[in-house]
Order: structure tokens, then sequence, then C-alpha cells
């Protein structure tokens, strides 16, 4: 590598025995120090890795720099490369055969003290956040930043070869209905009007398909004013893509070439086309959740009939109050102590289950926490009824449908955390389709909401009864289906609806009159009305993605500026106060901050 300009012949991470007797030009950070036996070694880091520059005392000037440079020191360094004495060969260095012998030490910048340096281990994250530019010279950092550079290259290349274009939609627009608070921006030329960022760029998508491009996508920035979580950033990017003439199968197709390529380009491994779909049905009746992990089994079973027979009176109360009986067999073999087993009903019973139980096998006998009058045949027919093997214990859950499913789905994950099942890194992915969501959920004042968004088109075989306002729409199935990976949803897509009377009929469903849909979505309608071709496309979120690729814990770790837990930046330190006088130009007044806390906490409409 030669660079023009700034002299730099060589990445210190990429000089080896083969570079022995060239004179070289590096220029990088002093990663450590050492003196040692009368010399310095100082570790200089690019970007590349490290390589160890060792200066002497008759190397004059560049010995007393070398002396002085602290850690984080900028230095470019020219010298030539010669081998290290077989005692000094360090192994697990890239270029630890070699070191470079200095000719010119020059310092290119002199840090001030630092809050600490990327060497140190356990730095509270709120200094690493503050500090960010430090924290991503760690080399942890930097395969991060990569990766993600990898993988959005791999998505434009591969959705590029199948014809699709990216195209830019804007960022200061009208609310779109994601399911979460508006950021919104403020108009100094329109008083008392505001822009919203996009929670997504979901009309502007169906409206380029109205337009007649097809095929987009974007790598497209979302802004969600909602709580946060590690796996959740107030601002994130999305993969969105929309098709046009398609089905749900076309979408999905297209995504699985898209994913193939990411996989390859970024941890080498190759997945295995098509992917497995699973209905929402049974995936919420099976792992108790619609984003199953399916890098372990652990599938539960309805033992509803085992129970009724089983006399067991919690079981035969659940039932009778139409609940439902679900077991999962878990391999334990020993390992579960009773205090795994009581944190697992714990977990179980946290989800609003009405029962969680255990039975297992020992010495000889069966034991269980139904209570020792429980009768032993009752015990082995739900064992038998859950599919145990030998030596498995099985969880049993009843309660009404929605609690049991959550039961399963927290007891289920928390057993396969305790027996070590959850592998840690990114490979051997499981990555699914879940696919047949319902068209709407009922939301806790008993009204319906979408189940997806709004613009989900229903299921063909429900259409006739949604047009006719007949039927019970908590049934009306959907086109709609997510991709999870590892337990998370990492994406979220559908066919649309591409009629303005099913539009207008979902909208009525929802409680959305023909005045509010027209003030709120006119613009979509007009579109729909004006030749729109059936579409579907999808959005995956890149940061999870980055993140789970990455083995990485939080969306922070595979961002350059991330936003605290807390939603703060503390870098810059915004969300911040404004001038008055900028305020007063937008017309805005802010109330003292003791007036705004405990604001109301519904959701957006
Ligand atoms: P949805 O709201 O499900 O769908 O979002 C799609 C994907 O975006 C990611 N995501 C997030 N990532 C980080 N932080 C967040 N706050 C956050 N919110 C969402 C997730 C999620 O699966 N317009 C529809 C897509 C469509 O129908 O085409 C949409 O936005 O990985």
């Amino acid at each position: 590598m030669v660079t023009e300009g700034f002299r730099r012949t060589h990445w210190a991470g990429e000089l080896r025995a083969g570079h022995v007797g060239e004179r070289v030009w590096v220029a990088g950070w002093v990663h450590r120090r050492r003196n040692h036996g009368g010399l310095v070694f100082l570790d200089v880091r690019d970007r590349s890795g490290v390589v160890q520059v060792v200066v002497r005392p008759e190397d004059g000037e560049a010995f007393a720099l070398a002396e002085g440079a602290r850690p984080e020191t900028v230095v470019r360094v020219v010298g030539h490369v010669r081998a290290r004495a077989p005692q000094a060969v360090n192994p697990h260095l890239a270029t630890g055969e070699v070191e470079i012998a200095v000719e010119r030490l020059e310092i290119l910048s002199r840090p001030d003290p630092l809050p600490f340096l990327p060497t140190d281990r356990g730095v509270d994250e709120a200094v690493r956040l503050r500090h960010r530019y430090i924290d991503l010279r760690r080399p942890e950092m930097l395969d991060n930043l990569r990766l993600r550079h990898r993988l959005t290259r791999a998505v434009r290349r591969a959705l590029d070869e199948q014809g699709f274009i990216e195209v830019e939609t804007p960022t200061m627009t009208r609310s779109t209905p994601e399911g979460a608070r508006d950021f919104l921006v403020p108009s100094r030329l329109w008083p008392g009007r505001f822009y919203a960022l996009p929670q997504s760029p979901q009309l502007f998508k169906q409206l380029l398909m109205v337009g007649g491009v097809e095929r987009y996508y974007q790598l497209a920035r979302c802004y969600r004013d909602e709580d946060l979580r590690a796996d959740r950033q107030p601002e994130f990017t999305q993969i969105d893509v929309e098709m046009a003439f398609v089905e749900a199968a076309d979408v999905q197709a297209a995504v699985e070439a898209m994913m193939a390529r990411v996989f390859e380009e970024t941890v080498g491994f190759r997945l295995e086309l098509p992917l497995p779909r699973l209905s929402w049905r049974d995936a919420l009746d099976r792992y108790g959740t619609d984003k199953p992990d399916l890098r372990y089994g652990l599938a539960a079973v309805d033992v509803g009939e085992a129970a009724a027979q089983s006399g067991l009176p919690v079981l035969a109360r659940a039932l009778a109050q139409g609940g439902a009986v679900r077991a999962l067999s878990v391999p334990d073999a020993g390992r579960l102590s009773r205090r795994d087993l009581d944190a697992l009903v714990a977990a179980g019973r946290e989800t609003g289950a009405a029962v969680v139980a255990w039975i297992r096998e020992g010495d000889g006998r069966l034991g269980s926490s139904f209570g020792a009058a429980a009768p032993e045949e009752a015990l082995s027919a739900l064992r038998a009824a859950a599919g145990a093997a030998a030596g498995e214990t099985v969880l049993v859950v009843a309660g009404p449908l929605a609690g049991a499913r959550a039961a399963v789905g927290a007891v289920r994950a928390a057993a396969a955390r305790r027996l070590g099942l959850v592998p840690e890194g990114p490979t051997p992915p499981a990555l699914l389709w879940v696919t047949d969501f319902p068209l709407f959920e009922v939301a806790a004042d008993g009204r319906l909401e979408s189940a997806h968004h709004p613009f989900t088109a229903p299921a063909d075989e429900d259409l006739p009864a949604l047009l006719a306002g007949e039927g019970d729409p908590r049934a009306f199935g959907s086109k709609a289906y997510d991709l999870v990976l590892n337990g998370f949803e990492l994406g979220s897509g559908s066919i649309r609806i591409h009629r303005t009377d099913v539009q207008e009929a979902v909208f009525r469903l929802l409680g959305i009159g023909p005045e509010r849909a027209r003030e709120r979505f006119g613009f979509l309608l007009d579109g729909l009305r004006a030749g729109a071709p059936p579409h579907g496309g999808i959005a995956i979120g890149v940061d999870r993605l980055a993140m789970l690729l990455a083995g990485a814990s939080s969306l922070r770790e595979v961002l350059a500026f991330p936003k605290s837990a807390s939603g703060l930046d503390p870098l810059t330190d915004a969300p911040a106060a404004v001038d008055p006088e900028q305020l007063a130009e937008l017309g805005i007044e802010v109330r003292p901050p003791a007036a705004v806390s405990g604001a109301e906490e519904g959701r957006s409409p």
C-alpha cells in the first residue's frame, strides 16, 4: 500500500516475515509502550492491527520521543522490518514474527490524559459512549463496523442483481402509523405545523409501487419514540423492500437470496434455502411466541385430554374455564435442581398462566409440584401425553389460551438458558418465516388494532366477509409474515391492500372513520385510486441483524454513535435545550418539565 500525499507504505497489521529487510513507513496510535532491557517497545496500531517497533538508546531523538510517548499518541514510523529472535516471536499476534527497527519516529499528535484506553476492559458504558471516538479504536468496535459494512454491501449487491433500485424517501414527512409515537419537527415557515420523522417509509414505498418503480429498496433511517430495550433504538435503519405484481412467496424468495448473501459475506455461513416456514398459530402453540428461537427444540404439546382425565383439580379448573393445558419435555438428566425448577415455574407464572407445574422421575417414582396427593397414574399419563422420554422432566402450564402460550414461551426460554442450550455465537443461525398472522389484535380497551399495520392485506378467504362487514374480524387472517432470527423479530412484511374499498373497510374496523382516514391517509387513498398494482414487501432491521451476526447483546455495539439505554446521546448531550429565540421563531413555548412529566402513557393512534 502506498498513499499519495501522506506517506505510508504499509498497514501496520499486514507486516509479515516476507517483508523482512524492507524499509517501511507506518502510521497509527501507540497501543502500548514497554521499556525493557534499556529498549523502548512501541506497539503501533492502525485499523489493520498492531506491529511492534523497537527503539534503541542510540536512535537519538527517536529514543527520547519514544520514551515520552504515552499510549494513544499518534505517530509515524520509518524503519526496517526485521525478524524477531525466536524466543521473542508472539504467536498470538498476526505480525508476531517481525518488528520494525526504527530509523525515524515522528509525533503527529499528543493526546491529553484520556479517561480510558482502548486496551482497558470493563469500562463503564456511559463513559465509552461519552468518549466514543476512543471506544471506536477498540478492534472489536472496528470489527463490528466492518461487519455492518459487509452486511449493507451484500444487501445492495444482492438486491441490485435482482433488479431492485434504491430510492430515497423523505425524512421530514407526515406521521406513519407503526405503533409508536412520532418524533416531531416544528416548522418555522408554517407556525403551529409539524413534520414527523418517519417511523418507516411504508406509505412512500407503496406510492412508489403505484408510481411504477416495481422493485424498490432503501437502507432507510426510521425514528420511533417508544420505550427502549437492548434491541431497540429511537433511530434505526431498515432494509426496506417493496415489489409490485407479487405474492408473499416472491417477496420471501427475494429476501432469502439476499439473506444468503449476507450470511455468506459477513460470517461465511451458507444458509440452506428455502427457509423453514411456521404458521403464527403453530409458533404460539408449540413455542409460546411468534418469534421462536429454533436453535433448540423444547416444543410444547397439547395435553388437554390427559389433563381432563387426570383428576387433578387445578387442571380441571383451568379446563372448565375454557383454558388450555400444554406441556413441554425438558432433557434434564438431573441437571435441573429444585431451585432451577422453581425458577422455571416462577418464569411461567409471571406471564399470567394459572398453573405451572413440573413432573420428574426420581428414585424410581414420579415426583411433581402438584402436591403429594397427586396420583402417580395421572402424572404418568401427563408425561406420556407430553411425549417425555426417560429422564426428561415435564413442565405443565394451564390457563386461558393466551396466558398458557405466554407461559410456554417463558418456561421454554428459561429452561433453554438454564440447560445451556442457547449457543453463544451467530452460527449456526435459526432463521425462519412466521406466516399467517391474524389481521387484527384486540387492545386492552377492547378495540381492534392491526396486528402489523393497517395496510396489510386480509387473507383471500376472509375478504368477502370483511367487505360485507360480516363475520368476526378477530378471526380474519392476513397476508403478513415475519422473518425471525435466533428468537428475534428481524423483519416484518406483508402483501398490501391495493384496493380502496378494502383499505376503507379495514380503516372502518379500526375505528378510523372516512373523514379521519382522508385527513391522515388521503394521499394513500388517492394513490390507490390511480391504478395501484398488487404489491407487497418487507422491512428488515439492519441494526438487529448486525447485532446478531456480531454475536453482540446490544444494538449499541454495532452502531458508531448510538443513543444510550435511556435514549440520550452522551456524546453530544442530545436532546438538549434550545435558545429561547429559536423557540420564539417557531412559536413554541416550553412548559416546565414538572408539568410534562406524568403525561399520559397511551399509544399513538
Ligand atoms: P416493523 O415495524 O415491524 O415493520 O419494523 C421492521 C423491522 O425493523 C426493526 N425495528 C427496529 N430496530 C431497532 N430499533 C427499533 N426501535 C426498531 N423498530 C423496528 C425490526 C423490525 O422487525 N413498514 C413495516 C415493514 C413492512 O411492512 O414492509 C415496518 O416498519 O427488526
